[in-house]
């Protein structure tokens, strides 16, 4: 294997954000961060010094690498902005897009009432580092979408995000994507796409940066 990323510092977000609505309770998803571990995985084995910012993980991290906790979006985007000048970002987490405006500090009793949650927009990290990079460096965003007509969503999505490649996966199938061992994507550049068959994901990792480093 060639260490084609020696001396190149990649930033990895794997895991899925938990906001918190209580002491107890959160609003979350399915993400088990196996894609990003096994980014963050790849990117090591090329060479790279590599940090994985993790959220909530359902799978050890890989060794060698720099693990930083980021249970929620504020903190994916705090631990992330710190870190913008990594020569490759790619953003694998699923971060929520909503929070909850209010978090209680105690657990909320019940009672007979309805509780009505008030859910504000997160920032979108991904977009806010599309419109500050720096000259030279590789930004890689997903797309959790459903179907054909999300294929065309996430080509939207790496023009309105700025970013170099846009990896598409399809998360209403069972058998790949969200909390799966197997992904199979459609990986979105300027330049064209390329469809990767259902693999295990250290082997989707790899062809993602096959296209990281003809950008490098
Ligand atoms: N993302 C982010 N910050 C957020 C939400 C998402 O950086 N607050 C990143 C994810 O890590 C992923 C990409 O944006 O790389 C796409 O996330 P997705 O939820 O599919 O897209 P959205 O931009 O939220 O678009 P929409 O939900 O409208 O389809």
């Amino acid at each position: 294997m060639s260490k084609q990323l020696a001396g190149k510092r990649v930033l990895v977000t794997a895991g899925g954000t938990r906001e918190p609505l209580d002491a107890v309770r959160y609003i979350g998803n399915r993400s088990s961060g196996r894609m990003g571990v096994a980014l963050a995985a790849e990117a090591r084995r090329r060479g790279a010094e590599v940090t994985l910012i993790a959220s909530n993980l359902a799978v050890p991290p890989p060794d060698d690498v720099e693990v930083v906790e980021a249970p929620t979006a504020a903190d994916v985007e705090r631990e992330t902005s710190s870190r913008a000048d990594a020569d490759v970002v790619i953003m694998a987490a699923a971060v929520s897009d909503y929070r909850p405006a209010e978090t209680e500090a105690a657990k909320r009793p019940k009672d007979e009432s309805t509780w009505l949650i008030e859910l504000e927009p997160t920032t979108d990290v991904l977009k806010h580092l599309g419109e500050h990079r720096m000259n030279g460096q590789v930004l890689v965003g997903f797309a959790a979408e459903t179907g054909e007509s999300g294929l065309e969503r996430a080509r939207k999505k790496l023009a309105a995000k700025r970013v170099d490649l846009i990896v598409y996966n399809d998360v209403s199938r069972q058998d790949v994507g969200f909390d799966a061992d197997d992904n199979e994507v459609v990986i979105v550049s300027g330049g064209g796409e390329r469809r990767v068959d259902k693999a295990p994901k250290d082997e989707i990792a790899a062809a993602i940066f096959d296209e990281v480093e003809r950008l490098t």
